[in-house]
């Protein structure tokens, strides 16, 4: 029991259902709850998040649901007070809550192709806010009011999911990469300003992931292979394996990791 005991907020994971494809905070939120934890699944996905949690329950683990909207700050008072009340204690808490682009109706952009849209010239300020809003901000708020939580228990863990495309360029979903590129410096700044009180934090980058998000990716067999040939390990990462990476971050075993990036993506941004 690698998560002995310790209670761990993961925002969206309600994608965990057991007889679907689950997504990455569904996934982590099974294995932690595997590994001894108690799960707080936070998403706005309701009736989802609620079947996951008690699935999870159902196998003998310990997991609740609370309606989180990432992007709402009263929401987050909401739900760690409810932590503190419930659980009596928050010792780790992972943003994963994230959303794709839209898919942009080109033509009113002024683009020649859905891809042409996602460039910089044709981002427009709601597409960039709006990934600002979930990303970035959610981060934000999400780190700013678990740091009393944990302070209180002399310590903890955040985990903060970025992307690959928070660290390196592609060429489209410009306003993607400038959140996800954001979630990686909120990491930084968190992990050296709150160090001295053993609150660790980093950040996960995952490549190219089967999950509910990227169903039309992996697919989609002209998406599919032209990503597959991207990959050195030549396939695309189940969910289970991004969420062996939080269990990592979130256990005592990374008790020297902090500030750090924790990229899972088959070798892609090695080449
Ligand atoms: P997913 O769609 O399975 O999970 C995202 C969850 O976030 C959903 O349950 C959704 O309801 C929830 N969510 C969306 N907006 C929210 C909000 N405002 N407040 C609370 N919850 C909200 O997607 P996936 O792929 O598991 O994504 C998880 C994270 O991993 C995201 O941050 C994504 O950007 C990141 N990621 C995914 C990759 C992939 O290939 N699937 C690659 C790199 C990063």
């Amino acid at each position: 029991m690698r998560l002995n005991n310790k209670v761990i907020l993961i925002t969206g994971a309600a994608t965990g259902l057991s007889d679907e494809i689950q997504g990455i905070g569904g996934a982590a939120a099974w294995k932690c709850a595997q590994e001894g934890a108690k799960v707080i699944i936070g998403d706005i996905s309701d009736e989802m998040g609620k079947e996951t949690a008690n699935q999870i329950n159902e196998m003998g683990g310990y997991a609740r649901y609370v309606h989180l909207d990432v992007t709402n700050e009263n929401k987050w008072i909401e739900t760690y007070e409810s932590i503190d009340s419930i659980e009596g204690k928050l010792n780790v808490l992972v943003n994963n809550a994230g959303t794709g682009i839209p898919n942009y109706d080109s033509s009113s952009t002024g683009a020649r192709s859905p891809e042409e849209a996602l460039m910089v010239e044709y981002t427009t300020i709601e597409g960039l806010d709006s990934q600002l809003k979930v990303h970035a901000q959610g981060v934000l708020l999400g780190m700013k009011h678990a740091i009393p939580l944990l302070r209180k228990q002399k310590g903890g863990s955040i985990i903060n999911v970025s992307s690959i495309h928070g660290i390196v360029g592609t060429h489209t979903v410009t306003a993607y990469q400038a959140a996800k590129g954001a979630v990686r410096q909120l990491t930084k700044a968190a992990a050296v300003q709150y160090s001295k009180e053993n609150i660790r934090v980093n950040s996960v980058h995952p490549g190219f992931t089967k999950t509910p998000l990227t169903t039309e990716l992996f697919t989609n067999p002209e998406l599919h292979s032209d990503r597959i040939s991207q990959i050195p390990l030549g396939r695309f990462a189940d969910s289970e394996e991004i969420a062996m990476g939080i269990v990592f971050l979130a256990s005592d075993e990374s008790s020297y990791v902090t500030g750090s990036e924790l990229i899972i993506d088959g070798g892609v941004i090695a080449q």
